[in-house]
């Protein structure tokens, strides 16, 4: 044992370095393991004349998970020599791990992604089991970083330039096996360990000579030469287009130590990738993505916000409704193996929501994610009707009918009689109080939101609605069912459009007060997706449909009374509606003008509808306006108790309604402000002063 790397040399000089962190559940590239890594190498190089082979798999179900996050997080610019020096030292252990002289083979025995991949990397064949759960890449770009330990380097060398960057290094895409063969990651996937192992002395056996191409005389990149460098110029406008001006760093640093890469010998390339991995792991920003989407995702998912009490899972789901909601909400259940009785009013409705599920299996198996005969199968649990006899024993419901209380009374009133008796009783309204809906049923214990969001298939977040009565044993199932359909839940607590759907309604009224007041809608559209909002406002508004976000204002309005806070933007949405008969994407006509539903150019008529003269607005108002009025409102729920949890409001905010995920969230945004709190609150009295009392903070 050298300390997380166990050294066994087998009679035909065949080495198997096992990483197994003592002490850890999972490997990850510490401190430890790199001095282990540093003594493995120097005794594989004193035994060379000895060794046939080396063959490199881990003791634990992860082959390796990837950088030491909870240390990294801590990193500061101080820390930058440091860092620099650990890389450096790993790096060049990998470096001289595959210049051995011997052969090197990953068996890649569970998921590999990040520093995993990038030691997998550095041996000359790569062997994955396909374990249940394994996945394989290289996921830095989703926390703000890029894989420094020769990820970029080996992945641009082994697959080109272009298919490293917009296949692998810029998605964050994590691979199944078989997947991550295809896209060229790993040479083989097999069934068992006792195969990987075999397989790997096999191919040890038959390549005494193995040795990186790049080490090769005469290696080019794939791709490479005058075709590539005639490529290079175009790359970062082809990337911001991709990006949409986005403000992340880690694609613009990947794209350059990629590029950069290319120029020089790997040595060289090695080097300026841990400079740009140094840069980005000191910055605010990979702190904010690590802290939401590792930290805070893992800890809502794995039931923060969960009580702990034991409750039987749900097997067999009614779903209400069966249009653009329930039909989605259906094939999210049948998918993950659940029954699903999907009524509508009619049986022909019932159907076309069931065609909406065969859709989306269709194309899962076009693209060869899904075998034919498994998606019959997941449409064959799908029951479509319009007969309330076929609720018969379901133990949840699921509703999604219009957005009309009354209507969702006598759904449910319809329903329970013939729903197994202690069957979960859920709503997918978007914005009606849960308390209220939960008034109208036999067992409000039992009642409980499901937000989903639009598109079900694609969305990952749940928001889960806890009314006044709601009862911790429902609370669970429901959060259990949202795991089983794979999505992450949030959990708020009840009030008018619960956290979400009533943050995003300060977002889409700021922009459309800003058209009110003249300014051009190229420049609020540009100003959003610049702060790093993945959909401008107006293209968000059209998608919602006005129609939708006039109804939720007037009853706002209508709950608010005299409190409720009028905004020159609300005339502009009514005039929309009212006098242009602009409802949104669906009719083709809104914000923007759509051609077979794909969206064009800004209706030219936009202008006309400010109320007020154009002034000149400087750009970092626009966006702060918008992002402020989010997160001021995010406070509020914070103090209101609608949110639980700063984690919850965070999550919801990135994976919900597309808060810039630079920032790790709306709230995680006012404590990393500039100045912390107080610097939030500062610039948001200013804003109040400028632009009117909505922005005046709370006290923090
Ligand atoms: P939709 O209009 O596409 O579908 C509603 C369906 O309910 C229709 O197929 C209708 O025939 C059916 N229906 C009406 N009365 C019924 C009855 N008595 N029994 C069974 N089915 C009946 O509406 P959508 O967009 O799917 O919304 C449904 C619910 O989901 C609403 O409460 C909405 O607020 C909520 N929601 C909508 C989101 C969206 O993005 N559209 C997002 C999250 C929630």
């Amino acid at each position: 044992m050298t300390g997380t790397i166990r050294y066994d040399r087998d009679a035909g000089g065949v080495v198997t370095l096992t990483l197994d962190d003592p002490g850890q559940s999972a490997n990850t590239m510490s401190r430890a393991y790199a001095a282990s890594m540093t003594a493995a190498v120097d005794r594989l190089e004193a035994e060379r004349d000895e060794l046939t082979g080396v063959i490199v798999t881990s003791a634990k179900p992860t082959f390796f998970a990837g950088g030491d996050l909870p240390e990294m997080i801590k990193a500061t610019p101080a820390d930058a020599p440091a860092l620099t020096a650990l890389l450096t030292t790993i790096k060049a252990d990998l470096r001289r791990l595959e210049r051995l002289g011997r052969p090197v083979v990953a068996a890649v025995n569970g998921s590999a992604l990040g520093g995993g991949l990038e030691i997998a990397l550095a041996c000359h064949h790569r062997i994955a089991l396909d374990a249940p759960g394994a996945r394989i890449g290289f996921p830095e770009v989703t926390l703000g970083l890029l894989p420094g330990a020769g990820g970029v380097t080996r992945t641009v060398r082994m697959l080109g330039l272009a298919d490293a960057l917009t296949r692998i290094l810029l998605t964050g895409r994590q691979f199944r096996p078989a997947a991550a063969r295809a896209a060229g990651l790993v040479d083989e996937v097999v069934g068992t360990p006792e195969e990987m192992l075999a397989g790997a002395r096999a191919w040890i056996a038959a390549h005494p000579d193995a040795a990186q191409p790049w080490d090769r005389p005469g290696y080019r990149i794939p791709g490479g030469g005058r075709a590539l460098a005639a490529q290079l110029p175009a790359y970062p406008a082809n990337l911001r287009k991709q990006l949409k001006g986005n403000r992340l760093p880690a694609p613009e640093a990947i794209l350059a130590a990629a590029v950069e890469g290319t120029q020089v010998d790997v040595d060289t390339a090695l080097r300026v990738e841990t400079r740009y991995l140094v840069s980005l792991l000191t910055s605010q920003i990979a702190k904010n993505m690590i802290g939401a989407f590792f930290f805070d995702l893992r800890a809502v998912n794995g039931g923060a916000s969960r009580p702990a009490v034991e409750v039987a899972p749900v097997t067999r789901v009614a779903v209400l409704g069966a249009g653009m909601m329930g039909a989605g909400i259906a094939y999210a259940c049948a998918r993950s193996g659940l029954d699903v009785v999907l009524k509508d009013v009619t049986a022909e409705a019932a159907a076309r929501g069931r065609g909406h599920a065969e859709k989306l299996l269709s194309r899962e198996v076009a693209k060869g994610r899904l075998d034919a005969e498994r998606a019959a199968a997941v449409l064959a649990r799908i029951t479509a009707t319009a007969d309330v006899a076929a609720l018969t024993g379901c133990d949840a419901v699921i509703e999604a009918v219009f957005e009309d209380p009354a209507l969702k009374h006598a759904v449910f009133a319809e329903a329970e009689p013939v729903l197994a008796p202690d069957a979960l009783l859920a709503s997918n309204t978007s914005t009606l109080p849960i308390t209220g809906l939960a008034a109208g049923v036999r067992r409000p214990a039992d009642f409980i939101g499901m937000h989903f969001f639009s598109p079900v298939d694609r969305m990952p977040l749940l928001e889960i609605v806890v009314g006044e009565r709601t009862g911790d044993a429902a609370l669970a199932r429901a959060f259990d069912l949202a795991r089983r359909i794979g999505k992450t839940p949030i959990v708020v607590n009840d009030g008018r459009g619960f956290f979400t759907s009533r943050v995003i309604g300060r977002f889409l009224d700021e922009a459309v007060t800003m058209l009110a007041e003249g300014v051009p809608a190229p420049s609020i559209e540009q100003a959003a997706l610049q702060a790093g909002y993945p959909t401008g406002p107006l293209a968000l508004a059209d998608e919602v449909s006005l129609s939708l976000i006039q109804r939720i204002r007037r009853q706002f309005e209508a709950a608010a009374g005299d409190d409720f806070p009028v905004l020159p933007g609300h005339a502009v949405v009514d005039r929309m509606l009212d006098e242009h008969d602009r409802p949104g994407r669906a009719a083709g006509r809104g914000f923007y003008d759509y051609d077979a539903g794909r969206r064009g150019r800004l209706w030219a008529g936009l202008a006309a509808l400010a109320t007020a003269e154009g002034r000149a607005i400087p750009l970092i108002d626009l966006q702060e306006r918008m992002m402020f009025a989010e997160a001021l409102d995010a406070l509020r729920c914070r103090d209101e108790g609608v949110l639980r949890s700063e984690a919850d409001g965070d999550i919801g905010s990135l994976l919900g309604i597309g808060f810039p995920a630079w920032t790790g969230g709306v709230l995680r945004y006012v404590r990393q402000y500039p100045g912390g709190p107080a610097g939030f609150a500062a610039r948001a009295a200013e804003l109040a002063k400028t632009y009117g009392e909505r922005f005046t903070p709370p006290a923090l």
